[in-house]
């Protein structure tokens, strides 16, 4: 059974834009794959714990000999791992927040040795092998290329390498660059909208393919 991960962080609900396509992704991929299942994460509603000494010593002790405290401690860590295991695919909804934050806690907690990447004779190995993602990217200035803030998008590289190295290569980024003008109520939303719903639906249907 085809299966999707969601993963939701923005805090803003109903006026998010990040919510609103991955809302769309979710609505077109179910329509394409009926019976597949959905797996939604709202960052929002996790705990995401800081990562502290006594969590690495629990991450590093195998797990076997872990404490109940220490499997306690990785509780939350080990739900959002073995989301992503499950998952075929996953949309991921990135509200671009201090070039980011809370999708930055989720990857402290998901980048784990031995659970999502290993180093094999001195290499990294990204042990997430066969998924896909999909990022969708609200932030209120414009990174694009050719734009005066370009120099300033860490989010997609940084998204972009942290997720090759877990083992996920096959990565898309629908980028939806200047919310703010959202916020000043000097752009219509529908008609900002327009274009990356469009850009999502086409993303959907060729990745059925
Ligand atoms: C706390 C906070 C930090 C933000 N930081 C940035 C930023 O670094 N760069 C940027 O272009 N926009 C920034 N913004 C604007 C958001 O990227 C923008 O509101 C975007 O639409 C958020 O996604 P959402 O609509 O899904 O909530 C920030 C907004 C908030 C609330």
């Amino acid at each position: 059974m085809p299966t999707l991960l969601r993963v939701d962080s923005s805090p803003m609900f109903q006026a998010s834009v990040s919510r609103r396509l991955t809302e769309e992704f979710v609505r077109r991929w179910e329509a394409l794959h009926p019976g597949g299942k959905l797996i939604a994460r709202d960052l929002t509603r996790t705990e995401l714990a800081s990562v502290t000494a006594e969590w690495v010593r629990a991450a590093y002790t195998p797990e076997e000999s872990r404490s109940p405290e220490q499997r306690q401690l990785l509780a939350v860590s080990d739900s959002l791992i073995a989301e992503l295991e499950a998952a075929d695919e996953y949309v991921i909804g990135v509200p671009m927040h201090n070039f980011p934050s809370t999708v930055k806690l989720w990857i402290d907690l998901i980048a784990r040795a031995g659970k999502t990447f290993a180093y094999v004779d001195g290499q990294p190995k990204g042990l997430l092998q066969g998924k896909r993602a999909t990022f969708l990217v609200a932030s209120g200035g414009k990174y694009d290329p050719g734009t005066a803030l370009a120099s300033f998008n860490f989010v997609e590289p940084y998204l972009r390498t942290v997720f090759a190295f877990l083992g996920v290569t096959d990565t898309a980024f629908i980028k939806a660059g200047g919310t703010a003008a959202l916020r000043s109520g000097s752009v219509d939303r529908a008609a900002f909208l327009q274009p990356y719903v469009e850009a999502v639906a086409s993303q959907v249907a060729g990745s059925s393919n």
